[in-house]
């Protein structure tokens, strides 16, 4: 949540901080702005609104300088104005910063440094961090510390932010210090990219590409400490950790649109290359399980394991729930899945052989990176299924599998709740293999999954009968979403979708549990929506549906191909391709992203960044 991009170096600043911002878009689209330090003063341009209207002030307004920084904001403390959109000032000027995460204690220090005589002109938290930098550098000055030296600056910001409870990424920079750049973080991530004579700062790797192929990812409480002809790092705690420069795998490819309108329909078409990707090199044969490089635990552990906790939020979750599903099939082993949100602060028994799985596209979610933290800290091997490559989730579990799914743009996940699915069926394989799951079951298994990619592909097909579908309900102001076994988390999955993006009402229920409740919803303008591949329990399913049926409810039903018979009950029928059930998730919610994708379409609404929220959630 919220982007920061930053620049130090020879070029004029602008044009990294623009371009990076409108990459960065996802995080955050309330507000964006700049500011830029031209060797004298530092100037400030912000807007509230999308990043092209920022550039569009900018057009108006042009302003120069060889080091600033932006921000797309998502809005937490204070409504989305112009007055609170960050870059903000602390002092009479001589501190800017922008600021990613949330300053739990801003209101105590705020009174504080009020009394001291600081003027508070928004209602940020953020605003604090600038007067409370601002405040620091004054005091070392009354002691003798010269404001104009870099070092003064690195020692106010690093005494602000002792100060400071709650999660930071912040990006500093000093009237009097030009060309000096500090960038610290505790909970909000920070990269570095490393140019020749130029350094460029950003929340992700993103903005990086093309301007540099070396990043250094920035670890809770250090201190980037960045000049046009030097990075330092240096540690809270005074110490110099070493720096680890890593490759950039990301290309200008996996973040253009291609031929698509939206970054949404590119990625869900996309699915049989990931699914592809997720299956690749990790499918053995032989042995006929799945294999991974990056787990980091011996077989021995991994067979030792007797209960497994995946935590997750959001669409992570409800892949999280087929995973549960997977692995209790194949592997015997019981699964809870937790909301981390809510595992964060619980304390439930856990046996010391429970493993620990962080389900996350991002690698950056506040709540999962807290959950994941805490198991670690009473001692449970950690690992993590995630997209991002170098997020903090991923280097900070013990091991892990990612998603190679490239980066996710659009702000409702798709791709990347399929190749969680991909990668938990692969888990349950392994895991099954170590214990009761037979050769010949295994091999089937990874037959099947081969086939992935190509019913991925015809399932994407069915969009022109989505089309209709959404065309006939997109007013409709409610949706239930039903769904049994394998498609019970497939229905809560297309419920999220929906709303998130059409801001539709809509729940997900298993099938069965409507006559409970939730049927008292259903009348002529609610369509239900079921999810009704055929499965061990086709006809208890068919029931559900007549039920609704019985109460004038509107019904579309995601079928297998060749099911003409649910054609005769449910008003609209579209078809996917039979696989075992199983597999089901992977072709069931294919239509699902289709259909909340064309509605929204329809609604005249934004699926690419859908009101309130953002891409990647790195606040509590
Ligand atoms: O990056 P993560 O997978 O940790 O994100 C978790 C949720 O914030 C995310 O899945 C969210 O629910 C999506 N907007 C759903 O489309």
């Amino acid at each position: 949540m919220c982007g920061i991009v930053g620049y130090v170096g020879p070029k004029q600043a602008y044009d990294y901080l623009i371009e990076g911002l409108f990459r960065l878009e996802y995080r955050g689209y309330d507000s964006a702005g700049v500011a830029l330090q031209d060797g004298s003063k530092i100037s400030i341009r912000k807007k509230t609104g999308r990043v092209s209207q920022l550039a569009d002030l900018c057009k108006l307004l042009p302003i120069h300088g060889t080091s600033g920084i932006g921000h797309t904001r998502w809005a937490t403390h204070g409504e989305p104005s112009d007055t609170n959109s960050h870059p903000h000032t602390g002092g009479n000027g001589e501190v800017v910063l922008v600021h990613n995460g949330v300053i739990e204690n801003y209101s105590i220090l705020r009174d504080r440094l009020r009394e001291l005589g600081y003027v508070f002109r928004t209602a940020t938290d953020t605003e604090v961090a600038a007067h409370l930098v601002a405040h620091q550098l004054e005091e070392a000055v009354k002691l003798g510390d010269d404001p104009f030296e870099a070092e003064t600056c690195v020692r106010a910001v690093e005494s602000a932010v002792r100060q400071i409870k709650g999660t930071y990424g912040l990006a500093v920079m000093f009237r009097d210090v030009p060309g000096l750049l500090i960038a610290t973080r505790f909970g909000s991530p920070l990269v570095v990219g490393m140019g020749r004579g130029e350094y460029f700062l950003a929340s992700d790797a993103s903005p990086l590409v093309g301007h540099t192929k070396e990043i250094v990812y920035l670890n809770d409480h250090e201190t980037a400490v960045i000049k046009a002809d030097s990075f330092v790092l240096r540690h809270q705690d005074g110490s110099a950790p070493a720096l680890s420069i890593r490759a950039l795998e990301q290309t200008s490819r996996d973040t253009d649109l291609g031929e698509f309108d939206h970054y949404m329909l590119k990625e869900i078409f996309e699915q049989p290359q990931t699914i592809e990707n997720a299956l690749r090199g990790r499918l053995d044969d032989e042995e006929a399980t799945a294999k991974f490089g990056g787990l980091n635990l011996d077989p021995q552990s991994l067979g030792r394991i007797d209960r497994i906790v995946l935590t997750a939020c959001g669409t992570s979750w409800h892949a999280g729930l087929v995973g549960e599903y997977l692995i209790e099939e194949f592997a015997r082993i019981p699964v809870e899945v937790e909301y981390a949100s809510e595992l964060r602060y619980r304390n439930p028994p856990m046996a010391d052989r429970t493993m620990i799985f962080a389900i996350t596209q991002s690698g950056e979610t506040a709540d999962t990176l807290a959950a994941l933290r805490e198991c670690k800290r009473k001692g449970h091997p950690t690992l993590a299924i995630c997209n991002t490559v170098g997020s903090t989730i991923a280097r900070e579990a013990d091991g892990g599998i990612y998603l190679h799914a490239g980066p996710e743009i659009g702000v409702a996940s798709t791709k990347a709740f399929t190749s969680q699915v991909t990668v938990l069926t692969l888990l349950a394989l392994l895991l099954g293999r170590m214990r009761h799951l037979s050769h010949p079951a295994g091999k089937r298994m990874i037959s099947q999954l081969r086939e992935m990619p190509d019913k991925i592909r015809q399932a994407l097909k069915c969009f022109d009968a989505v089309k209709d579908v959404a065309r006939k309900y997109y007013t409709a102001e409610n949706f239930l979403y039903l769904g049994r076994l394998y498609n019970f988390p497939v229905a809560l999955e297309g419920a999220l979708k929906l709303k998130e993006i059409s801001y539709i009402h809509s729940e997900g229920y298993p099938a069965a549990e409507m006559k409970h409740g939730p049927i008292a919803l259903v009348d002529e303008d609610t369509p239900s929506v079921f999810i009704a591949p055929r499965c061990e329990i086709y006809p208890k399913v068919m029931s559900n549906l007549e039920e609704v049926k019985a109460r004038k409810g509107p019904v579309i039903a995601i079928a297998c191909e060749g099911d003409d018979k649910i054609a005769e009950l449910a008003d609209d029928v579209i078809y996917v391709p039979d696989v075992d059930e199983y597999l089901q998730p992977l072709v069931t919610s294919i239509p699902l992203q289709l259909l909340a994708y064309q509605i929204a379409i329809y609604r005249g609404c934004n699926v690419d960044r859908p009101r309130n929220l953002a891409k990647s959630v790195t606040v509590e």
